[in-house]
């Protein structure tokens, strides 16, 4: 940085007496274009880069309009805000057209000067901005990257395409502005055909976008922006379930001197909810081992949903757990925000801190399981713990062993015989095979967290205790004795609440 700096002063004093030579080394506008198609946008996160600059604009309301046409289809984002000059526009267009170094209004949600730009590149090779302030005529202008390179030159063009019906709306309003994508290679790209199946496809992506968007606005939604998908209201979805039955709250902390804010929730154990209420708290990823960990926003816009970062593995017993992290937009280079607006990541000197809240809250989370498990043992009255799989040593060693004792098992291998001894073969194999490295690397990576024993599959876990409850009961064992034992046997005691129905 010193370095750096010296020597650019070095130049300013040299360069008045040619003492150094320069020449301009500009980027080469084809070249360079389909670089900035490659940051790694989705669809989803493409249109909420639009939508922060609708909002940072001031929007009350905000559609998201498609017209599904194959490879023909367009996909517009409209807003009431304050909308632009024809100058402004212009500026606007330009990559980089605000230094990421410049004070930004303390309710702006952009970063860069470039996601207005580089979120449209990322899924469409041609997209106009159609623009009007109160009281002044609509302007427009079109980047099409055909045209930069066939020109191989950084030139955008008076352009708008026609018979756009949802534009109509446009006219009606005071102000405001409209990103328009067409020839959306990226979206379309395997949907090249208008048929029904690509249709179908194309529909479930915007679904996705949908639930994103829910997500990553969902405080502004709640506080009265509406944004419409193709005319219908977006539901804001809270992660932390604010209002629920049974949630937890922990007091807020401040660090940095009040910039950064966090709040840890506990949420509620799954018999407290219906499960209607269970199938929400799933969330936008869909289920509740993924969304557990912190939730970092900036300026109330959320940008990292469901991620330890970096400090912590996601494991089944903390899915109760969810922190909420709030930045203001004076704190991006600390935080690492790039230029999607989906990664941050907290400065070192936090961590010491973060991490402190963090395991206070998950081990908060965890007793709700433990206090469940204490509350059903305690009625039924449960006594030795039964597991699925053992762990051994041997010669130093460490191997996985299927629990013999575990009555699913005993009741295959108790009586001597044929089969019995191809089981315990079978068995032996299964055993000496465990995949352990592969899970200590997929569990490293961190990506797909493992499922819990049954996860979404319900209906197979309560089918398989009916089994067993039965079989205990026609050998004489009293029913709550029955229960218990359920409640002490993996994988049941993940499913306390269904023993509780048996
Ligand atoms: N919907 C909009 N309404 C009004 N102004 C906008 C809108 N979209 C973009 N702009 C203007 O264009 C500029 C560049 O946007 P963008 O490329 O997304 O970069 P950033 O949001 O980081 O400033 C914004 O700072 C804003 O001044
Ligand atoms: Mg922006």
């Amino acid at each position: 940085m010193g370095k750096g700096k010296g020597l650019s002063k070095m130049l300013q004093m040299k360069s008045g007496h040619l003492k150094i030579d320069c020449t301009i080394a500009e980027p080469e506008a084809s070249s360079m274009i389909e670089a900035f198609r490659a940051i790694g946008y989705s669809i989803e996160t493409a249109i909420a880069d639009i939508i922060d600059n609708s909002i940072s604009a001031g929007a009350k309301n905000i559609w998201i309009d498609y017209s599904w046409r194959g490879p023909d289809s367009v996909i517009g984002i409209m807003d009431d805000g304050c909308g632009m000059s024809d100058e402004e526009l212009i500026q606007a267009m330009r990559l980089g057209s605000i230094s990421p170094l410049s004070e930004r209004r303390e309710n702006d949600l952009g970063r860069f000067g470039m996601g207005m730009k580089t979120a449209s590149f990322s899924q469409c090779r041609k997209f106009c901005v159609l623009s009007k302030k109160a009281g002044n005529e609509k302007t427009f202008w079109t980047w099409d990257l055909d045209f930069v390179n066939q020109e191989n030159a950084w030139k955008i063009i008076r352009y708008i395409p026609e018979g756009i019906d949802f534009l109509e709306r446009f006219d009606r309003l005071e102000s405001g502005t409209v990103v328009l994508w067409w020839d959306i290679d990226r979206v379309t790209k395997d949907l090249s055909a208008d048929t029904e199946s690509s249709r179908a496809d194309f529909l479930a992506t915007m679904d996705r976008v949908k639930k994103h968007l829910s997500m990553v606005f969902h405080r502004y939604i709640e506080r009265g922006v509406k944004i419409r998908l193709q005319g219908r209201d977006i539901e804001p979805w809270d992660p932390f379930m604010i209002g629920f039955n049974g949630l937890q709250v922990r007091p807020e902390a401040m660090l940095d001197g009040g910039r950064v804010r966090i709040k840890g929730f506990i949420l509620p154990h799954r018999s407290k909810l219906s499960a209607e209420q269970y199938d929400y708290g799933k969330g936008p990823k869909g289920s509740w081992v993924a969304h557990q960990g912190f939730y970092v926003y900036r300026n109330d816009r959320l940008l990292v949903a469901g991620d330890w970062l970096g400090l912590f593995k996601k494991e089944v017993h903390y899915d109760l757990c969810r922190i909420r992290i709030d930045l203001k937009n004076d704190i991006d280079e600390d935080w690492q925000i790039d230029i999607k607006k989906s990664v941050a990541r907290p400065p070192a000197r936090l961590k010491e801190a973060l991490l402190a809240i963090a395991k206070e809250t998950r081990a908060r989370a965890v007793e709700v399981y433990r206090h469940r498990g204490k509350i059903v043992k305690r009625r039924l009255g449960g006594d030795e713990y039964l597991p699925v799989w053992e762990e051994r040593i041997r010669h130093g060693k460490r191997f996985y062993r299927i629990n013999r004792q575990h009555p699913l098992v005993r009741k295959l291998v108790q009586d001597p015989g044929p089969l019995s001894t191809e089981i315990e073969k079978v068995f032996q194999v299964i055993e000496e095979t465990v995949p352990i490295p592969l899970i200590t690397l997929r569990e490293n990576e961190n990506e797909n967290p493992h499922g819990k024993p049954f996860e979404g599959r319900c209906e197979n876990v309560l089918d398989i205790m009916k089994k067993i409850y039965k079989k205990f009961i026609s050998d004489g064992i009293g029913e709550k004795e029955a229960k218990a034992r359920l409640a002490n046997m993996e994988p049941f005691n993940f499913y306390v609440e269904l023993i509780e129905k048996l």
